[in-house]
C-alpha cells in the first residue's frame, strides 16, 4: 500500500489499516496462513490514481476503505481459479501420461472427454455415437468371417 503524500493525504492510512485488521496482518509481516504480505512503500509513480493499492501485478487506484473487502474477494475468487487451472493441468498431464498417445505403437485411440464440460458439449452422444459405429463396424467384421 502506498504511504507516499499523495496516497496519504486521500486517506491510504485508513485503507492500510483496514487491509490489516482484514487479514489479521501487521504492516511489514506475512499473514499466518502466508498468503499475505503488507507492504507500506512511498510513491510508486502512480499518484494521479491515488491513493494505490498493488497486488502482485495488479494496480489499485483511487480507492475507498470500503473497496478493501472487494478486493480481497477478488483474490481469493483468482485463488481458487489458479487452483482450478492448475487442477485442470494436473489432469490433462495425467491423462496424456495414462494414455501413452504420443508413444503408441500401433492402431488408433480415439478418447472423448467426459468431464463436465465435455458432457455440457455433447461428448454423451458423441460417445453413443462412437459405440453405435464401432459395434457396426465389429458386427460386419464378424459377419465376413
Ligand atoms: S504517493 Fe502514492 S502513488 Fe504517488
Amino acid at each position: 500500500m502506498c504511504l507516499g503524500t499523495a496516497c496519504y493525504v486521500k486517506g491510504s492510512q485508513n485503507i492500510v489499516d483496514r487491509i490489516a485488521s482484514e487479514l489479521s496482518v501487521d504492516v511489514g509481516k506475512t499473514s499466518a496462513d502466508g498468503k499475505f504480505t503488507l507492504e507500506a512503500t512511498r510513491c510508486i509513480g502512480a499518484c494521479g490514481l491515488a491513493p494505490v493499492l498493488t497486488v502482485n501485478e495488479d494496480v489499485y487506484g483511487r480507492l475507498v476503505e470500503a473497496d478493501v473487502v472487494d478486493i480481497l474477494k477478488k483474490i481469493h475468487v483468482m485463488e481458487v481459479c489458479m487452483k482450478s487451472l492448475d487442477d485442470l493441468k494436473n489432469i490433462r498431464e495425467n491423462t496424456y501420461k495414462n494414455m501413452d498417445v504420443r508413444n503408441q505403437e500401433k492402431g488408433t485411440r480415439i478418447v472423448v472427454g467426459m468431464a463436465t464440460c465435455g458432457i455440457a458439449a455433447g461428448a454423451k452422444d458423441v460417445l453413443i455415437q462412437l459405440f453405435q459405429k464401432l459395434r457396426l463396424k465389429v458386427f460386419l467384421m464378424l459377419k465376413s468371417l
